[in-house]
């Protein structure tokens, strides 16, 4: 079956952060799963280029709009193989092929009455792009997402949207499908934004030059979040020169996002889309924030305009994208808001990484050429054990089925908690003195290195490269789905490894 995953498209107005890096590994891991059970997999992230946030940010720096999308663009597409994305396109909404279908679509909603010109008169927040209603306004007028950014009262023609004809169809569509948007709380923050009245909204700018020009009034651009979200579906068209991907993908299985954004996919995009006459995607992910701890010890948003950004370029510079890939989806649970901090990354690694996982490989693998030459034995595998992973790659593919990236890498783990405390039960060093005892010692390597391999299968899209490291020694490279049984695999003889993780040095 097909599987079409994206990250939200990532504003060029500033450099690429740990909270760009969070979707577009969370992505990344869907992505790499669903290849390993065979599907055919699309997997798009890219940038958001247009609109005011950008055209602020060029002003500021004295160049323009295109020259500060073009320099910022390198960058997030080079933050893509860094943290080892597996992306099948990188989409720039700067790119006439996609402003081309920007234009056709938002047409086409127009020739299907949903279009009209009037005059927008409210409070817009030029650093979100969004014009806001009463209750998404702070104190003194400023924005809540934004905290204390000053509001600007516009008073602009434009072209509307009739998001407020989609009233009913979109609470239809809630009622139809209750996992449309996950997890169940932010599926009930969208549904009482809908119940609490739609309203018309801009869908053009004329103040602003930066962006897709309106075809049927070229003194307009489109207002950016209707350029930026078509990005999922006018890629399709172009990603693959000559071939045009759509049939197959759309409508997309998940859009991964953070809870910023949840209004725009959750009401407005859907909205269009019918509007349109196109199918929904079929699923919205919502994560939270990573957030760091304030000065004042409260936690509080990574973000640039913060200025309290984890570098995510320093940490895989350091200890490699495996362990940032690990550490964002073992601390903070995939869906809600919680603190990250360089000492539990540490921590983790250390414990962990560095421990529990590559130390078991380590060891395991040492043990099997101390004691039998480096050749896996062949014996029945231990009971206890081939009951505990009985099971376990179907509970991986249905939490991963459903987006839950910390879920399911729990799972994962707990198995490699109980392999360390195999080891320790069974102590093979005690098994070894005993001439006797050679069958036992046979089941007890046979089963560990079976359940390393069987492991390494399940963590590969959260660890690709060190786990293809690990399969590579254990020659038993394929890391098909199918193989993420114990007992699947055909062990041979194996070759010893440099440690996985290694500790991190008291100086480091
Ligand atoms: N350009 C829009 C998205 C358009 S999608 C059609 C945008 N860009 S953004 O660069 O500001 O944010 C991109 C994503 O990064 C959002 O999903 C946002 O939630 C996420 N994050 C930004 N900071 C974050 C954290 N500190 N933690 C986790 N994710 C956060 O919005």
């Amino acid at each position: 079956m097909p599987y079409y995953v994206t990250t939200p498209i990532y504003y060029v107005n500033a450099a690429p952060h740990l909270g760009h890096a969070y979707t577009t590994i969370g992505a990344d891991i869907l992505a790499r799963h669903m290849r390993q059970r065979g599907e055919e997999v699309f997997f798009l992230t890219g940038t958001d280029e247009h609109g005011e946030p950008v055209a602020i940010a060029a002003e500021r720096e004295g160049v323009t709009p295109q020259e500060l999308a073009d320099r910022n663009a390198e960058r997030f597409k080079a933050l893509a193989p860094l943290v080892n994305a597996s992306n099948d396109f990188f989409i720039r909404t700067s790119d006439p092929e996609h402003v081309r279908r920007v234009q056709e679509f938002l047409t086409r909603i127009k020739d299907n009455g949903y279009v009209y010109e009037g005059t927008y008169d409210g409070w817009y927040c030029p650093r979100c792009a969004d014009f806001k209603n009463e209750n998404e306004i702070g104190p003194d007028n400023t924005c809540l997402i934004h905290t204390g950014f000053p509001l600007v009262l516009e008073h602009e023609d434009n072209y509307f949207f009739k998001l407020s004809d989609f009233q009913e169809r979109l609470e239809q569509l809630y009622a139809d499908r209750p996992d449309f948007v996950q997890p169940p709380a932010r599926y009930n923050e969208a549904l009482s934004f809908i119940k609490s009245g739609l309203r018309d909204v801009s869908l053009s700018r004329a103040n602003l030059r930066w962006g897709v020009p309106v075809p049927w009034d070229e003194s307009h651009v489109f207002y950016v979040w209707f350029d930026a979200l078509l990005n999922y579906y006018t890629a399709l068209a172009f990603a693959k020169p000559g071939e045009d991907l759509t049939a197959t993908f759309w409508p997309a299985n998940y859009h991964l996002i953070g809870k910023d954004i949840l209004k725009f996919h959750g009401v407005f995009w859907p909205a269009m889309l019918m509007a349109a006459g196109e199918e929904v995607p079929q699923h919205l992910f919502v994560h939270g924030f990573l957030t760091t701890k304030g000065a004042d010890g409260e936690a509080e948003k990574m973000s640039k305009s913060l200025g309290n950004v984890i570098d995510p370029f320093e940490i895989i510079e350091k200890y490699g994208a495996d362990a940032l890939r690990y550490y964002c989806f073992r601390d903070v649970a995939f869906g809600q808001d919680g603190a990250v901090s360089p000492v539990a990354f540490e921590q983790r690694y250390d414990t962990e990484l560095a421990n529990a996982l590559g130390n078991l490989a380590s060891r395991s693998i040492a043990m099997i050429h101390r004691y039998r030459d480096g050749v896996v034995p062949s014996a029945p595998l231990h009971p206890a054990i081939v009951a505990e992973f009985d099971g376990l790659a179907e509970r991986v593919a249905e939490l991963l089925d459903r987006a839950e990236v910390t879920a399911a890498l729990e799972e994962i783990w707990a198995r490699v908690r109980r392999l360390n405390g195999f080891v320790e039960e069974q102590a093979p060093w005690k098994l070894a003195k005993v001439e006797e005892q050679a069958a036992e010692l046979d089941t007890v390597l046979v089963t560990l290195a079976e359940g390393i391999r069987v492991i390494a299968v399940l963590l590969s899209p959260y660890l690709p490269a060190s786990m293809e490291t690990l399969l590579g020694a254990l020659h038993a490279p394929d890391i098909a789905y199918d193989g993420a049984r114990l007992g699947a695999g055909q062990l041979g003889s194996i070759d010893r490894i440099d440690p996985l993780f290694p500790r991190i040095e008291a100086d480091a």
